[in-house]
């Protein structure tokens, strides 16, 4: 018998249909991959040089489970460079990625009863842990009117006397919009009177094409209720190094120091010095994937809209296009199921990211132009198909 709180605890798609198209390929299938959120690139080399540096030096034992301590100064430094806030280096958490900090900042603040407010479409794994914490997930819809973000008033409308906690995305994941500096002076006001807390994933804050990141943090004295939460995966192509961090309220610094004492002790110390170098050496490499990204993103987009029933606004940071798909006459799972099967190109639908996706599929373009020329083509192919067998 399984425990049945597992019940309650969801998964992220783009693993399973990752797994579907690899067991194809080993049937001898060609699949070209846009489902799975990591950047094709290498990791810089300097960045790895630390890293293999730390190892040799003997950079192999348990470390201080907050983390070390110059790492814990570089990430408090470059918020301090990147987002203009002060944060005492205490307060700096580091982990093995941004994830276990979206796992324990639910879990450190959210009971059952309690509500949540978090993006719909958004990353899946939000909905999971306030699930699996027991507490209501309570969807703030993202729309496409409103370039993937929403209003203040449709906060508003959700805030309540139970809402613990709510959760905020810039730039997102899948949809590639951004909480403009605008929009989160008027979320500060209306959380002004509400005495929650919140966590802002901001993984993708330093990919952004246009315009300048901005963060929930530095309004209205919210930098005391805010759990900032930022990584090395995407920035830096670190996904398998597993390194992220988090920016606390004081008073969440033990609760969750302790949820990481009683599940991963602490974080690999030779990879925390290889995110030492990423955040103090050369930007080069990381200048060059995102300029290799902003061309691709053109290329997808442009590509989107030409294909028939198709239509897709410009992802403003991240890595993803978001579709509309409605013109299609499919639902997003049954286009992306016959996607994968019939045409060799794995995507997610948008309702993998929620019951607000449906109408949308998402796709990474971390592959090369080649292969996402590949993908339009096999798409256009099978819509074609589709419209002349109706026709
Ligand atoms: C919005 C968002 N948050 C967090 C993560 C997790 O990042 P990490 O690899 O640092 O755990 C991802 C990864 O896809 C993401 O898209």
């Amino acid at each position: 018998m399984l425990s049945a709180s597992l019940d309650r605890l969801g998964t992220e798609t783009a693993f399973e249909v990752l797994a579907r198209a690899r067991a194809l390929e080993a049937e001898g299938r060609r699949i070209v991959h846009l489902e799975i959120g990591e950047p094709d690139f290498a990791t810089p080399g300097h960045i790895v040089e630390a890293g293999a540096k730390a190892l040799r030096d003997g950079y192999t034992h348990y470390c201080p489970s907050p983390g070390l301590p110059e790492l814990r100064e570089a990430c408090a430094e470059h918020l301090s460079r990147h987002r203009g806030l002060a944060i005492d280096p205490a307060r700096v958490l580091i982990a093995p990625g941004a994830k276990p900090f979206l796992f324990f900042g639910v879990l450190a603040v959210c009971d059952p009863g309690d509500e949540v407010i978090y993006p719909n479409p958004g990353f899946p794994i939000y909905e999971s842990v306030i699930r699996w914490a027991g507490a209501t997930p309570v969807p703030l819809p993202l729309t496409e009117d409103t370039g993937f973000a929403f209003t203040a008033e449709a906060l508003a409308e959700r805030l309540g006397p139970r809402t613990k906690l709510v959760i905020l995305n810039s730039p997102a994941n899948p949809t590639g919009g951004i909480v403009e500096r605008g929009l989160n002076a008027e979320i500060a006001r209306v959380l002004a009177a509400h005495p929650c807390w919140i966590l802002s994933d901001e993984v993708y804050s330093e990919m952004l094409y246009d315009g300048e990141h901005d963060t929930i943090a530095s309004h209205g004295g919210l930098l005391d209720r805010t759990i900032l939460v930022d990584g090395f995966s995407k920035t830096f192509a670190m996904t398998g190094w597993r390194l992220g961090y988090a920016a606390l309220p004081e008073p969440l610094v033990e609760p969750i120091t302790r949820l990481m004492i009683n599940s991963f002790s602490c974080t690999p110390p030779a990879v925390q010095l290889a995110g030492v170098a990423a955040l103090t050496g050369p930007r080069g490499e990381v200048d060059a994937m995102m300029a290799e990204f902003r061309v691709r993103r053109e290329f997808v987009v442009t590509g989107l809209n030409e294909l028939p029933g198709i239509s897709c606004v410009w992802p403003r940071g991240a890595f993803y296009a978001f579709p509309n798909i409605t013109g299609t006459g499919l639902d997003a799972k049954r286009l992306a199921d016959r996607l994968l099967d019939e045409a060799g190109v794995a995507v997610l639908s948008g309702t993998s990211f929620g019951e607000y996706g449906e109408g949308y599929l998402r796709l990474s373009y971390a592959n090369s132009l080649e292969n996402i020329e590949l993908a339009l083509a096999s798409i256009r192919g099978l819509l074609e198909l589709d419209v002349a067998a109706a026709g």
